[in-house]
């Protein structure tokens, strides 16, 4: 199986429909159960072929994997929202349902490592929903250790988020 990670997907600007339906897949998939119904269906459609068209070509940080030519999932990165030790941040990382737990999880996120390096921004963190377990073992496992509480509100509900850290 061939596996093609790049760095951007400024040259294909054709990909916007396809990442909309992967942050559909990917988000139905993690999400459902956690954040309201409501709330996620409206994060959905704000991610529309617009919405990518547009972070496609504003050359921000994003990876795009690709196996056997079909889009499996997404990283978005950049500098860290928070300012503190760790400069630099992945904003977003999925893998589609049906290709997670082979591999290509690690393989995005060591991606997304090495982009933010090249970027000379030191430390890393990443924010995920503690009722995500997935999410939070995943990066555990990768070394990522909590520094920090935060919480996102979903009309009435309020959710608990981890900040996971690597030096
Ligand atoms: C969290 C997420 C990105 C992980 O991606 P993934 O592709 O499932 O992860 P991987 O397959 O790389 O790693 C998962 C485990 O499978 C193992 N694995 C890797 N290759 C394997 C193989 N061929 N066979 C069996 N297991 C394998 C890995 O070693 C890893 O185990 P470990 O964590 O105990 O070390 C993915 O599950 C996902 O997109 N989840 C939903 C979205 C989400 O929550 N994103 C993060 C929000 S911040």
């Amino acid at each position: 199986m061939r596996v093609h990670i790049s760095r951007f997907v400024a040259a294909a600007c054709s990909d916007a429909p396809t990442l909309c339906e992967v942050f559909r897949n990917t988000w139905n998939n993690a999400y459902q159960g956690i954040i309201p119904h409501f709330h996620l269906e409206t994060m959905i459609r704000r991610r529309s072929p617009d919405w990518w068209n547009s972070t496609i070509r504003s050359g921000n940080g994003l990876l795009v994997l690709q196996v056997a030519g079909i889009v499996a999932g997404y990283a978005t990165l950049g500098t860290a929202r928070m300012r503190g030790e760790h400069e630099g941040e992945i904003y977003e990382l999925y893998v589609t349902p049906t290709h997670q737990g082979v591999g290509f999880g690690e393989h995005l996120f060591e991606a997304s490592r090495h982009h933010l390096d090249k970027r000379h921004l030191s430390g890393l963190i990443v924010w995920a929903l503690t009722e995500n377990a997935g999410a939070t073992d995943f990066y555990w496992r990768r070394g990522g250790r909590p520094i920090g509480l935060g919480f996102e509100c979903f009309g009435e509900r309020r959710l608990q988020k981890i900040a996971y850290a690597w030096d």
